[in-house]
């Protein structure tokens, strides 16, 4: 006999293990019913299974791997939460020359990556003039570049899709304006959705994500974000848990839950099935199957680091960043063992979203 509690909510509607079902046929959910799920530790093995399902059927067993650059931690902006915040005068600043980022680049292609990701902090530095050129020598050898350096103009984000840029990742952060201003001195959160919107106008196949457990964050506002991805259309979404950095506003504040991270990420997977999502590495930080986890429960990219050991340590946006003191080498070995021991591929293609 099935339970009442399985089958009926205590007030009206669906029970919790319905709603994952109906999210898992028709895509969609309420704000109510979000928070519902978020709230509920009972359905969590349900939720990842089902999140793993739907992930099986729409992007395949196929796990995209993209090399991660991170070619300067100096940053004009002061995030409470970032460790390479402007005000944090504890860190040594870094950035690479421009033949440093090509002989990376060049590294993963050695290494048989499809995707470069170039990261780094609001570095004016880098005119779009530099950045247009280090793009079309990466895209000489034939890999897909991918952005990752905050906010910029309308004009910039074009002149570097013209360059030949192909995604962009821009995490909203949190779609909250209160905590978003709160977390982001001198920042405005209209033209941070101005730039995603910019972004997606441009063809770019765009990127956004959340922090999961920000000090005040709630479930409702939780639910927001997953929706918010859902009607930006994002092309891929990348979450993790709010790691406190130390030298930051928030460095005694307590950091955030694994598992309600993995269940924001599950619950992206069942309304946006056919994305690209990453299984993080701020994930793997809190536990050392963190990956593994993310990727058995919705997750079909992993972003393995090949930034020079030296410069690896000092793009410190949280302590104890996972595959910190190993090289490229050997990481993309871990990397592909792990995922090769869950019964899931390394994908030879470019791993583009194939909207279905
Ligand atoms: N803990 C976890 N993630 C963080 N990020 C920045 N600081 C932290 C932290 N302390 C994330 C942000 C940013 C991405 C590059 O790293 O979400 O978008």
């Amino acid at each position: 006999m099935i339970s009442t509690t399985n089958t009926l909510s205590a007030g009206a509607g669906l029970s919790n293990f319905a709603l994952i079902k109906k999210a898992e046929s028709c895509h969609s959910l309420t704000k109510e019913e979000i928070i519902k799920l978020l709230e509920d530790n009972s359905i969590n093995n349900n939720l990842f299974n089902v999140a793993d399902n739907v992930r099986k059927q729409f992007v395949g067993d196929d796990v995209h791997l993209r090399a991660l650059i991170e070619f300067s931690n100096i940053c004009k902006c002061n995030c409470k939460y970032c460790g390479i915040r402007k005000d944090n005068n504890c860190i040594e600043r870094y950035r690479m020359t421009e033949e440093e980022i090509i002989s990376l680049a060049k590294l993963a292609k050695d290494l048989d990556y499809k995707t470069v990701v170039l990261q780094s902090g609001e570095d004016a530095f880098f005119s779009t003039e530099k950045l247009c050129k280090i793009i079309e020598q990466i895209k000489k050898l034939n890999l897909a570049v991918t952005l990752s350096i905050g906010e910029k103009t309308y004009q910039e984000y074009k002149d570097y899709k013209e360059a030949g840029a192909d995604r962009y990742l821009l995490r909203i952060e949190t779609t909250n304006r209160n905590l978003y201003e709160q977390m982001h001195p001198n920042m405005s959160f209209e033209n941070r959705i101005n730039c995603l919107n910019n972004l997606k106008e441009l063809g770019y196949e765009t990127g956004t994500g959340c922090l999961v457990g920000l000090p005040l964050q709630t479930v409702d506002s939780l639910a927001e974000d997953i929706l918010f991805f859902k009607k930006l259309n994002a092309d891929m979404v990348g979450l993790g848990p709010f790691i406190p950095a130390p030298n930051t506003p928030l460095q005694n504040e307590q950091g955030g839950d694994l598992t309600l991270a993995l269940k924001v990420m599950a619950i992206t997977r069942l309304l946006l099935p056919d994305i690209n999502i990453p299984a993080t590495t701020a994930m793997e930080t809190l536990h050392p199957d963190g990956r593994i986890f993310a990727l058995k429960s919705g997750a079909n990219v992993v972003m393995p680091n090949i930034t020079n050991i030296n410069y690896k340590k000092k793009y410190t946006i949280y302590p104890g960043k996972a595959g910190e003191n190993i090289s490229a080498e050997s990481h993309k070995k871990t990397v592909v063992d792990k995922i090769k021991s869950i019964g899931r591929n390394i994908s030879q293609n470019y791993g583009f979203r194939t909207k279905v």
